[in-house]
């Protein structure tokens, strides 16, 4: 028995809240560890949709207990919304199931106003953000000027710090002709809410210490994808955080060793929202379909993703350096109809031909991908739930699949609903 991470392979969206929930039968506890509520993670159980931005994926479930880990950037009024309207879909949440780290980094409203302002400053060249603030929060936390969970218990010590970093972001705010922010608004907002939000905070470390020598079963829920990773994505085009496995551990107050196996959620085609380079996107109407039958319109944000064929180049590379041990392929039923398939295994870049992703800007904004082309499948996949009901065609892509990224698939997904996931090998079981 052993401790499960799941991390996007892509860039985000590959299906991680529908896997995390899948698998959070088999767990007693479900940690996110990164990211905040830039993270929109869809669950679909029977006919109930979830859309989970801040709570990990297992709080639908009534015997789990949910974490939210010190490495989340936490926007305490996204939080208690969302419990409201997870809460109103007959969702038990309390202080009992809901664990807050106290020493987690909070995000305010000014973390927003300068996430939108420097995003309208870099005009063409915006990254695309979610405008919730994930970037500036991560850079107060960097800096040591954040305002921590644990702040709220203290209303000395709020009011200095709150001070201290406001008297920071207005000579930014003042200089980029923004509106200037107030101590006095923030202190009364943040202690209003402060006994909610101060109810669920806990040392998150302990707990999972406590856990772990208890032999309970840990499910860690990452955000975004490696390839949205702050040091190992398409840098500057990225979120502001670690995305890897490596990051499970951190962002929980756990060591590396806690986790046994990394499941990369890997998207059988590559969607991308925002800016950024994307060497497989198609723009014709391939592209067009792919967006259409996969619904590929951002959860957080609604805005349409950026579709494209599988880039192998892409997920051989998030392999590595995330350090993915099998990957749970989703929504395989997209693809079905397709009379070809294309799938990404090289790059050419100025003549030369590339079997790895290319860190400069200028390289990773110029490689051409290289294709091999498949004959696609007539038959629906949707829904399938066995290997044995899975057409030929479609068997020798995922095949295919596996070969390229040097990585075995051990989940098959073949549609939103919880139970249209094929099993071939368990992540918990060695
Ligand atoms: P996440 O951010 O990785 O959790 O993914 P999102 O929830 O943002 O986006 C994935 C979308 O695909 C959601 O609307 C899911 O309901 C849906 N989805 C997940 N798995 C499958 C699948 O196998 N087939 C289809 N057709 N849709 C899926
Ligand atoms: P889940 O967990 C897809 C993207 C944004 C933008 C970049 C930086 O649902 O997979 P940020 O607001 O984080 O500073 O934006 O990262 N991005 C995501 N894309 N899925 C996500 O989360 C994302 N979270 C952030 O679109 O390009
Ligand atoms: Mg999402």
């Amino acid at each position: 028995m052993r401790n499960v991470a799941v991390i996007g392979s892509q860039w985000g969206d590959e299906g991680k809240g529908k896997i995390v929930d899948w698998l959070s039968e088999q767990a007693d506890v479900v940690v996110r560890f990164q990211g905040g509520h830039n993270a929109g993670h869809t669950l679909v159980v029977g006919n109930t949709t979830y859309k989970l931005s801040l709570l990990p994926s297992g709080v639908v479930r009534p015997d789990k207990l949910s974490v939210i880990g010190a490495g989340v950037v936490v926007d305490p009024w996204a939080l208690l919304s969302e419990i409201k309207t997870v809460q109103g879909l007959g969702v038990k949440v309390s202080p009992e199931t809901l664990l807050v780290a106290d020493n987690a980094s909070l995000i305010l409203g000014v973390h927003q106003q300068i996430d939108k302002a420097r995003e309208a400053l870099r005009g063409e060249r915006k990254i695309g953000t979610t405008g919730r603030g994930i970037g500036p929060a991560y850079e107060d936390k960097v800096a040591r000027r954040a305002i921590r969970v644990s702040d709220l218990s203290d209303p000395g010590e709020l009011r200095t710090k709150l001070s201290e970093l406001f008297a920071h972001h207005n000579i930014y705010l003042k200089a980029a002709g923004e509106p200037l922010v107030s101590v006095d608004q923030a202190f009364a907002e943040l202690t209003e809410i402060a006994p909610q939000i101060l109810s669920y905070a806990a040392p998150v470390w302990r707990h999972l210490e406590d856990l772990r020598r208890r032999d309970k079963r840990i499910l860690f829920e990452g955000a975004q994808g490696v390839m949205l990773d702050v040091d190992h994505g398409t840098y500057p085009y990225v979120t502001s955080s670690n995305t890897v496995a490596g990051q499970a551990a951190t962002g929980s107050g756990t060591g590396p060793t806690t986790v046994g196996y990394v499941l990369g959620i890997t998207k059988a085609y590559t969607t991308r929202v925002g800016s950024g380079p994307f060497p497989s996107e198609l723009t014709d109407e391939i592209g067009q379909q792919l967006g259409e039958r996969g619904h590929e319109f951002g959860t957080v944000t609604g805005r349409k993703r950026r579709c494209g064929w599988f880039d192998a180049v892409m997920v051989r590379q998030a392999i590595v350096t995330a350090g993915i041990t099998g990957i749970a392929l989703t929504k395989l039923d997209v693809l079905d109809g397709f009379s070809e398939l294309k799938v990404c295994d090289g790059y050419e870049l100025d003549g030369e031909k590339l079997d790895y992703f290319p860190s400069g800007t200028k390289a990773q904004a110029s490689v051409r991908p290289i294709y091999r082309t498949l004959e696609g499948w007539s038959q629906s996949t949707r829904g399938a739930r066995s290997w044995a009901d899975l057409p030929g065609n479609a068997v020798k892509y995922i095949r295919l699949i596996e070969e390229l990224i040097h990585a075995p698939v051990a989940l098959l997904s073949t549609s939103p609903e919880r139970e249209d996931t094929i099993l071939v090998k368990n992540p918990f079981e060695d």
